[in-house]
């Protein structure tokens, strides 16, 4: 019933998902687990809840072996990395010296889900030589580890040195060789494209084959990370990276026999995979591990592996909620395109001469419609997409000159608009798809930038829907992964804050760039509109994965959760797989400081009462408090409003009914609150009667104890503020 029927699918013709389907490229198992001889170090994290031991193979391969208490997390692993056309980084090595420290210190993010973060951990920085060889002079690598009580992060760093300048990397040969045969919540490895549903099975049963591919799969036993595993002795393991700066994405491939992962990097159009020029470093790998699922969400470690911003003054960053004219699009009520044609050229077309469509989203009137409505309950901004010229054949084609992000059409008003969401204290969301023409959005971006601050517009939404081009390039190789932080930084450096979709999925760049708010990367609510969908347990899986490295732009809060009523032709029988009150609780499990109240004004009108909740919920906090939560099955999540003693509480459950108590606790003591509780009616379920939900009201404070009821597929939504004396 899941299968996917992808977003490409919708917008590329059969014959070239079936070439890029042909593209993918097999690849070998994990080899047998490595040997440690010799000396060994030995590193605990800061509360010994961790054990971390490097050394040698026989043959000089830097091995690595990572334990919880007396659990295995890790057997003995290699490290390393193949280059092109020299020697590889990957053994003849000795151990030059090694160099311990610790590290403990607490720093602010300019926003997120709590008000300061933590940064405890011993480091082991190991420095390996190779000898000269022939023609090749000596090498030395570092392999810098740092130890976590909630996990471990490593990363190789290539000195200035006269033996190593420049290089091109072939493979790496980072293994983590798994003891058992762990259940995996996963997604195909895909060097473009993050948006599938997620498999649930044990590791020798990965198979990718199967699925549908949405761009471009990788090997059968390739799936992509964050990883999220959980052994039958109780621990939750997460595998991903943080930092992707200058370098591809990782995959990994499942040896389905032994249960060991080994590295896939994304490669370029001629296969390599990162070109580098010493002194450089790779991204941290990381594995958070606990033994209770809430724990693995909690984790800032991705974050703290990150580099701190550079930015000095921040208070331009406004963590936001928006509406936006896009989901009427995606349900097929309106149209991107203005003109009825599906041939254009960018140069030399006017756009006033061509046959209107008639069902053009983005016109002047439905904006304001959108602005007025933010306006009266508080968001803070709106998103229009389809504003620009260029929608009429922007996608399937490999065309490089598809938008120019400055030219409207002739029904959508910029000075107008302007004008307008400025009266009623609006801002408006630009929108940059780039239709995957990265080269043409380059050349093109400072002048983009320019139009929009001229126009008073201090967000951006990109999109990089298609084949990349230059051609042959990939979503998640080096060159894009360059371009991504590029524009990050541009935007940076004019006051712009952006939402990515279909970039690269995050690895906690967001501590280095506050300004870039969120990504897609993932399969958003978006897919229930125009496919087979999320199933319920989808939102269950989020926060385990994708979530890991950073916020997602899931656009939650649809309210019309049966869809045929904007279209019935096209819409028949789709719905969301959720109840309505899930879609509450998700502002809360799933943590953004970009979310969108992503249905329509007239949704929210006939629902005026639950749809308090989105304006209540905030997107910045001082606190969060992870209740409860297993992936695949519920998460329940409570979170303390920046600078206010307000609470919030998101519980979504799976396909499954549940029943939950959860305590306020985490209250202040003394404090009386009032509680509105949105919750599933008695009869309400997610595919027979998703709409049916209650509020009410009840006092409490942090002795009380809170009964859930959530239908199947659905979920609670409650806001917790003090009761003014
Ligand atoms: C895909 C994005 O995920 C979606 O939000 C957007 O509306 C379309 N591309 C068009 O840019
Ligand atoms: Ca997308």
């Amino acid at each position: 019933m899941w299968n996917t029927t992808s977003r490409l699918s919708q917008w590329l013709p059969a014959s070239t998902l079936l070439f890029l389907a042909a593209c993918s490229s097999p690849s070998g198992p994990a080899s047998a687990p490595a040997r440690m001889e010799g000396a060994v170090s030995t590193v605990h994290s800061p509360g010994r809840k961790l054990t971390l031991k490097f050394g040698l193979s026989a043959d000089g391969q830097p091995t690595y072996q990572l334990q919880f208490g007396s659990k295995t997390v890790v057997q003995p692993s290699r490290l390393g990395l193949l280059l092109q056309n020299q020697p590889g980084l990957d053994q003849d090595f000795t151990i030059a010296r090694l160099d311990s420290s610790q590290h403990d210190d607490t720093w602010a993010p300019v926003w997120g889900e709590v008000k300061s973060i933590r940064n405890h951990y011993k480091e082991l920085a190991a420095t390996l030589t190779q000898e000269a060889k022939g023609d090749q002079k000596a090498r030395r690598l570092v392999v810098r580890f740092r130890l976590y009580d909630d996990g471990l992060g490593f990363r190789y760093e290539f000195p200035a040195q006269p033996g190593l300048t420049y290089f091109t990397v072939q493979d790496e040969r980072t293994e983590f060789n798994l003891p058992a045969d762990h259940k995996a919540f996963w997604i195909p490895g895909d060097y473009d494209s993050n948006e599938y549903a997620y498999v649930t099975s044990r590791l020798s049963e990965v198979d990718t084959a199967p699925i549908e591919v949405i761009q471009q799969k990788a090997a059968p036993h390739t799936v992509q990370t964050p990883l999220m595993l959980k052994s039958d002795d109780g621990l939750y393991v997460n595998i991903h990276e943080a930092a992707l700066v200058n370098y591809p994405a990782i995959m990994l491939n499942v040896d389905t026999k032994g249960f060991g992962l080994s590295s896939q990097l994304v490669p370029d159009a001629t296969g390599a995979k990162a070109y580098l020029q010493a002194p450089e470093h790779t991204p941290w790998r990381t594995i958070v591990v606990a033994d209770n699922a809430p724990a693995v969400l909690a984790s800032k470690l991705i974050l703290n592996l990150n580099e701190p911003t550079t930015l000095t003054e921040t208070s331009w960053i406004k963590p936001q909620k928006f509406v936006g004219v896009w989901w009427e699009m995606h349900v097929n009520k309106a149209g991107w395109n203005y003109a009825d044609t599906s041939n254009i050229k960018l140069a030399g077309t006017d756009w006033t001469k061509l046959k209107p469509t008639g069902r053009h989203g983005a016109n002047t009137a439905n904006v304001k419609r959108y602005i007025d409505f933010a306006a009266r309950h508080g968001l803070q901004s709106v998103l229009v997409e389809g504003w620009n010229v260029g929608w009429e054949d922007w996608a399937g084609n490999w065309k490089e000159e598809v938008f120019d992000f400055v030219t409207p059409y002739p029904d959508f008003n910029v000075t107008e608009l302007q004008q307008y969401a400025a009266s009623k204290g609006v801002k408006l969301m630009m929108h940059h798809e780039t239709s995957s023409a990265v080269t043409n959005y380059e050349r093109r971006q400072e002048e983009a930038l320019r139009f929009m601050k001229q126009h008073g517009y201090d967000a951006v939404k990109t999109g990089y829907v298609g084949r990349i081009i230059p051609r042959g390039e990939h979503h998640d190789g080096q060159w894009m992964v360059n371009h991504y932080n590029r524009t990050a930084a541009n935007m940076a450096r004019q006051q712009i804050v952006v939402d990515m979709h279909e970039a690269v999925r995050p690895t906690g760049l967001h501590r280095t760039y506050p300004n870039w708010l969120a990504s897609e990367a993932a399969r958003g609510n978006e897919f229930n509109a125009w496919s087979s969908g999320n199933p319920p347990e989808h939102e269950t899986i989020l926060p385990f994965t994708r979530l890991m490295g950073g916020p997602m732009d899931y656009t939650p809060g649809i309210f019309q959760i049966q869809l045929e009523s904007w279209n019935p032709g096209w819409n028949k029988g789709r719905q969301v797989h959720t109840t309505l009150t899930k879609q509450l609780a998700l502002y809360v499990t799933l943590y953004s400081p970009l979310q969108m109240a992503a249905d329509l004004p007239e949704a929210y009108n006939q629902h005026l009462d639950a749809f308090q909740f989105i304006k209540d919920v905030p997107v910045d906090w001082d606190d969060t408090r992870i209740l409860l939560a297993e992936p695949g099955e519920f998460i329940t999540t409570a979170r303390k409003a920046k600078g206010k003693d307000e609470w919030y509480l998101g519980s979504i459950t799976d396909e499954n009914a549940r029943e939950q108590t959860v305590k306020l606790d985490f209250l202040t003591p003394g404090v009386q609150y009032q509680a509105t509780i949105y919750a599933d009616a008695a009869d309400a379920s997610w595919d027979d009667n998703p709409m049916a939900y209650q509020i009410r009201r009840q006092p409490v404070d942090r002795n009380t104890v809170l009964p859930l009821k959530l239908a199947a597929g659905g979920g609670t939504a409650v806001s917790i503020k003090p009761v003014s004396k």
